[in-house]
């Protein structure tokens, strides 16, 4: 099948280039812009690769004897699997098999746990920045159902800024050992409070 055969099975709409690939199975009509279906399947492949980076993260401070950090960023890492998996629900539920891309190798010279909690905090800003591209590209094409969507992810952010903010400001207090260890044992309840979920 071409190209144009291809338009006219899915009624003629306009597709990224490559998209006939993703399609599932050519059994359903696909019903979510071409715009919003590449920001989408970027961003999915955005929280997988946060999700590795924050398991990094959390080995680094298992390594360096932080349980509690440790810990704090495996569920860190499971959150960022839970978005992916909302995202890629979203695009299954409109009829498209989403595109998974490699994974790249997550960054793990830490020098200090300052430098762990500045690599969070880094990392959910770009994660804020991704998911505001998905939800212009929403709006742009008028996708009332991916808005709706980005709309718990863009509430999300705010929280998940707001931890990884007081991470910094709690480890660049923490300047000696014992306060750094102080605050490892309790960083759950330190961060936790303020999540929403
Ligand atoms: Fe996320
Ligand atoms: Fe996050």
């Amino acid at each position: 099948m071409n190209g144009t055969e291809v338009s006219a099975r899915f009624g003629g709409m306009a597709l990224a280039p490559g998209g006939w690939d993703i399609l599932l199975g050519g059994m359903n009509k696909p019903s979510i812009p071409a715009p919003v279906l590449t920001e989408l399947n970027r961003q999915a492949n955005h929280e997988l690769a946060a999700a590795h980076g924050y398991t990094a993260m959390a080995a680094w401070c298992e390594a360096e004897t932080l349980p509690g950090c440790a810990a704090f960023f495996r569920r860190q890492a499971a959150e960022e699997r839970e978005h992916a998996d909302k995202m890629l629900s979203h695009l299954l539920d409109r009829g498209v098999l989403p595109e998974f891309a490699g994974v790249p190798a997550p960054r793990q010279d830490f020098g200090s746990l300052l430098e762990v909690a500045q690599e969070a905090l880094a990392k959910e800003q770009a994660n804020t920045r991704g998911i505001n591209a998905v939800y212009e590209a929403a709006l742009a094409a008028k996708d009332y159902p991916a808005q709706v969507l980005m709309h718990w992810f863009i509430s999300e952010q705010v929280e998940e800024e707001k931890w990884a903010n007081e991470l910094v400001t709690l480890v660049r207090g923490a300047s000696c050992a014992g306060s750094l260890a102080s605050l490892d044992r309790h960083v759950s309840s330190l961060l936790e409070a303020g999540k929403g979920d």
